[in-house]
């Protein structure tokens, strides 16, 4: 991890870009939802652990895309806008983030410390506006339970995107009664993550016997957790995570999304889908290039085959999930999404979800009894059979 650490602004990988292109795209999507609301005008961007602003061969990180779409919002005249926060710890970092950002005076203010040691400041200032934070530090370092609780616990919309670090949670787990040096002050950092105060608490929690089996666990307790702290603040509440792979086909970390309304679930859910649509073809591309052949027998399937199977997968799960209720279209979104570890956020869109309900409708004896307008619409209900 020392490398990736002292060389993570040398160049922009594809999985930093791909977790970018999600969180970057929710942000635009959240403005437009929240800022759109007569009573509010203002949104914040809190970018808890914000790097450089810009890689070195140039590559925006988030900073500078958050700062973008704040600077386009104003250009077009928007009736809302967005305010970006930084926080940076690193001197190098900051110095950069400050001069890379300067030109959106106005619209962004940097703080340099820890995202913990400015939180409390930054909550006040952003008081009542809704706020979307992004939490992407490396390893879990400074990713601390309390602070997070801070954040769930606000009273206006919050939502957050983490990135979790499944591979850094493995090895510290194991420093765990090792008795190696300093193998306490390591194992407290999960202790701080999960906000567990016993070791022995956190590591049985944490046990599995197998890698994939402490991988799930780690995360799954993650988003459980989170999902609960909404629920218990604001009586609804929803996480999933998703694995950002790299096009060489490795699970880097997870995204985590966690907020309290469900339109802000579906809406994670559909940005992940389409930010991650064009994998299958870039990873072809990359393949090719990096063997120098071409495959014209591709083993993928077609987009259209692709779209079929996602389609016939949604449409048994929601007979099994919707039988012999009525519910609206939104309401079979949030089933989909919440069945089954989760398996369905990110993966499915719109047009999936409506041709699956018009295959219910089509069937000799359709599953779909009876419904109040089109299958496109949220407020739509379905009597299913
Ligand atoms: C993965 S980088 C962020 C990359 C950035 N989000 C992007 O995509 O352009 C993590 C950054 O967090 C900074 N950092 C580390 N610990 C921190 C802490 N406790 N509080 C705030 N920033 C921290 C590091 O110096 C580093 O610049």
């Amino acid at each position: 991890m020392a490398q990736d650490v002292n060389n993570f602004f040398e160049e922009q990988k594809d999985w930093s870009r791909r977790k970018l292109a999600i969180v970057g795209s929710y942000l635009a999507g959240f403005s437009k939802i929240l800022g759109n609301r007569s009573f509010q005008q203002c949104v914040y961007f809190i970018d808890g652990f914000a790097g450089a602003g810009q890689y070195k061969d140039g590559s925006k990180g988030s900073p500078l895309l958050s700062a973008e779409l704040a600077f386009r919002y104003q250009n077009e005249q928007k009736p809302y806008r967005i305010n970006c926060i930084n926080i940076e710890e690193n001197e190098d970092n900051f110095q950069n983030l400050v001069s890379v950002t300067a030109p959106f005076n106005g619209l962004v203010v940097n703080y340099s410390g820890t995202f913990s040691a400015n939180l409390d400041l930054i909550l006040n200032q952003i008081g009542n506006c809704p706020g979307l934070f992004f939490i992407d530090p490396f390893g879990v370092k400074g990713l601390d339970w309390v602070d997070i609780m801070k954040i769930t616990h606000r009273r206006a919309p919050t939502d957050l995107w983490i990135r979790f670090d499944h591979r850094n949670v493995r090895r510290l787990s194991g420093f765990f009664d090792s008795g190696s040096r300093g193998a306490d002050s390591k194992f407290q950092n999960l202790q701080n993550l999960y906000g567990v105060h016993r070791p022995d608490i956190l590591s049985q929690l944490l046990h599995g016997n197998t890698a994939e089996e402490r991988i799930n666990k780690a995360l799954n307790l993650y988003v459980r957790n989170l999902e609960e702290e909404f629920i218990k603040s604001r009586n609804t509440g929803y996480s999933a995570a998703f694995p950002i792979v790299s096009l060489g086909g490795e699970t880097k970390y997870h995204l985590v999304f966690a907020a309290a309304h469900q339109k802000a679930a579906m809406l994670a859910s559909k940005t992940v889908y389409s930010a991650e649509r064009n994998r299958t073809l870039e990873r072809q591309d990359y393949l090719q290039k990096k063997s120098g052949q071409l495959f014209l027998f591709s083993p993928e399937p077609t987009e259209d085959e692709f779209f079929v199977f996602i389609v016939e997968q949604l449409r048994s799960d929601i007979v099994r999930l919707c039988a012999g209720q009525q519910l609206s279209r939104e309401e079979v979104f949030m089933l989909l999404i919440q069945d089954n570890g989760k398996k369905w956020f990110g993966r499915f869109s719109d047009k999936h979800l409506n041709s699956a309900l018009t295959l219910l409708e089509s069937e000799k004896t359709p599953i779909i009894q009876s419904k109040n307008g089109p299958n496109s619409k949220d407020k739509t209900i379905f009597t299913f059979r």
